[in-house]
Order: structure tokens, then C-alpha cells, then sequence
């Protein structure tokens, strides 16, 4: 069996809701031809790096992930390793020490940087010591995950998964935009493009979806927003995807499931379920990539 490692690149971020383990069940979905990709809801980006188009748009609402993005961009992989571990060992970050940490994300919040790249690599350098790996910031946008004692840390792992992501983002022909998705230009796009969609989930609550992350709550309203620009994209013959779960937490997205049958479901295997047994009942989570094409032939 092919290991995922081996075809796919795996965001350094480990973020939260990312879509790396389930790659190999959508990327080949994907239109084979692609002008421009839009990733939307970008987050950890697992899905935009591994994918090929003439330009691949990364959107999120978070700005310093944004930065972060750009960042990456911007430098070769040696640079941002170098000053990583830099910027680990000149503010002692280690798993046990806690002090440490507070420090740094009080400098984080407080201190203002005048060289933008400082306050992106000490933000990423947070992420790295923070529990879970997760993003979380309160309403004034201050960051507020608390420090990952024991857990979390920059290890051989995170460096090997960071250059190969960093070597392939110097290597694409990227866009970074920080727009709400209602804000996003759908405009310009057409038959060639391509738009992604992995939104928080309104039936599960990831830490992006608890109104701790100086961005609101993922709410109906939002949900149906977001099917109405979908179905506009349809109408113009603009080819979508998008993630989702149908059916979580004994819940059932009612709206989502409704709409979706207009279109192309695939049911996705094996995540939340976490194992290959068959769904036991019909409240196990149900996950789904929904489309607006066809099956795409396979190479
Ligand atoms: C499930 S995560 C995406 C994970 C990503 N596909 C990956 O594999 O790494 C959802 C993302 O949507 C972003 N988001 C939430 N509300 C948004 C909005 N209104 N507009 C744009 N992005 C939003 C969140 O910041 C979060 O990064």
C-alpha cells in the first residue's frame, strides 16, 4: 500500500479539521485541469499544496495565518528553519518549560513588532509549544491557546513536514487573500477554476468553531450563504467541492443534506469514525465531498 507520506505533502501546522488524512480520498476527485484553485477556507492549507493548477489562491479569515502563509512564501525552506530554531533556543521553548511559553505569547500580544517577519515566526513558534497545535485567539485577538506541556513541540517530524512544505509553496505560483468567503471576487473566475470549500462545520465544533478565535461562530445564516455562492458557481458552469458532514454528534444537518442532492455526494471513509468498521448506527458521523461534476476518469 502507498504511504500518504510518499504523495502528499502535510501542513506543518497540524491544524485542527485539516484534511491531510482524508487527501487521498478527494485530491483525486479534482478535475485534472485546473487554471486558478481557490482554497477558501484555507486554514493549515493540506489541501491547496497538494494540489496542481496554474495558481492556487489560499483565503482565510484569520490574518496572521495569512502572514504565516505569506511568510512561508516568501523565504526558502534553510531561512525559515534557521530562524525557527532560532527564535526556539533564544526564547528557551522546550516541552516542560511553561514559563517560557507564557512569555512568549505574552510578547506575542502585547509587544509591537516593527519587522513583520519577527512577529510571524514568534506566532508560529507559539503554535509549535501550544496544546493541540491549536490557533485560538479571544475576541480582541489576543492568542489564548494555552502551552502544550509534555505534548507539543518542534521536533524531526515538524522539520521534515515543514521543509517539504515550504520547498513546494517557493515552488507554486500562489495568491494569498484574507477576505471573509462572502467578500471573496468569485468574479473573475470561469470554466477553468476551481473552488474548494472546507468550512467549519456547523454540526461539530472544532476549535475554530467556538467563538474563542476572534472570528464568529460558523452560523446558519453563514451555511446558507455559502450553498447560495455555491449554486451561483454552478449556474456559471465553475466546477466546486466541498467538505462537509452530513450527520455528527447525533445530529443531522438538515439544510446541508437538502441541498446536497441536487449534486454528486461521496461519502468519506474512515475519520471521525476512526476505524474501518462499518457505521454501527445511523447517528455516526457521516462525511462527505460533494460536487457539482462528474466522476473525474482516473490517470
Ligand atoms: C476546517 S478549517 C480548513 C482546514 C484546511 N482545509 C486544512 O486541511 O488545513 C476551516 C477554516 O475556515 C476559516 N474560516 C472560518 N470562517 C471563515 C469565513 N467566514 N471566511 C473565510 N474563512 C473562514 C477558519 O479560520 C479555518 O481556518
Amino acid at each position: 500500500m502507498i504511504k500518504m507520506s510518499e504523495v502528499y505533502i502535510k501542513s506543518p501546522l497540524n491544524y485542527v479539521g485539516g484534511k491531510y488524512k482524508i487527501l487521498n480520498q478527494i485530491i483525486p476527485k479534482f478535475p485534472k485541469k485546473i487554471n486558478t484553485f481557490v482554497d477558501l477556507f484555507g486554514g493549515g492549507f493540506n489541501v491547496g499544496i497538494n494540489v496542481d493548477a496554474e495558481t492556487v489562491i489560499y483565503n482565510d479569515v484569520i490574518e496572521p495565518l495569512c502572514e504565516l502563509m505569506n511568510y512561508f512564501s516568501d523565504n526558502t525552506a534553510n531561512e525559515v528553519i534557521d530562524k525557527l530554531e532560532d527564535n526556539i533556543n533564544f526564547n528557551n521553548l522546550n516541552k516542560e518549560n511553561s514559563e517560557a511559553f507564557l512569555k512568549l505569547r505574552n510578547k506575542y500580544n502585547h509587544y509591537i513588532y516593527e519587522n513583520i517577519d519577527e512577529r510571524v515566526l514568534d506566532f508560529y513558534t507559539l503554535i509549535l509549544y501550544s496544546f493541540n497545535y491549536q490557533i485560538r485567539f479571544n475576541q480582541n485577538m489576543k492568542y489564548n491557546t494555552p502551552f502544550g506541556k509534555n505534548r507539543s513541540c518542534y521536533n524531526h517530524n515538524t522539520k521534515k513536514n515543514l521543509k517539504q512544505f515550504v520547498d513546494k509553496i517557493n515552488n507554486i505560483n500562489i495568491k494569498i487573500s484574507k477576505e471573509k468567503f462572502v467578500d471573496f471576487d468569485f468574479s473573475k473566475l470561469g470554466a477553468d477554476d476551481f473552488v474548494y470549500c472546507d468550512p467549519p462545520y456547523l454540526i461539530t465544533t472544532g476549535s475554530y468553531n467556538d467563538g474563542n478565535r476572534g472570528v464568529k461562530d460558523w452560523t446558519v445564516d453563514d451555511e446558507k450563504q455559502l450553498l447560495n455562492i455555491l449554486d451561483d458557481l454552478n449556474s456559471r458552469k465553475i466546477k466546486f467541492a466541498l467538505s462537509n458532514v452530513l450527520v455528527a454528534n447525533n445530529r443531522k444537518n438538515e439544510v446541508l443534506t437538502e441541498w446536497s442532492k441536487k449534486y454528486n455526494v461521496y461519502i468519506i471513509e474512515n475519520t471521525f469514525n476512526n476505524s474501518n468498521y462499518r457505521r454501527k448506527n445511523k447517528n455516526d458521523t457521516i462525511e462527505v465531498l460533494i460536487t457539482n461534476y462528474g466522476e473525474v476518469e482516473n490517470d
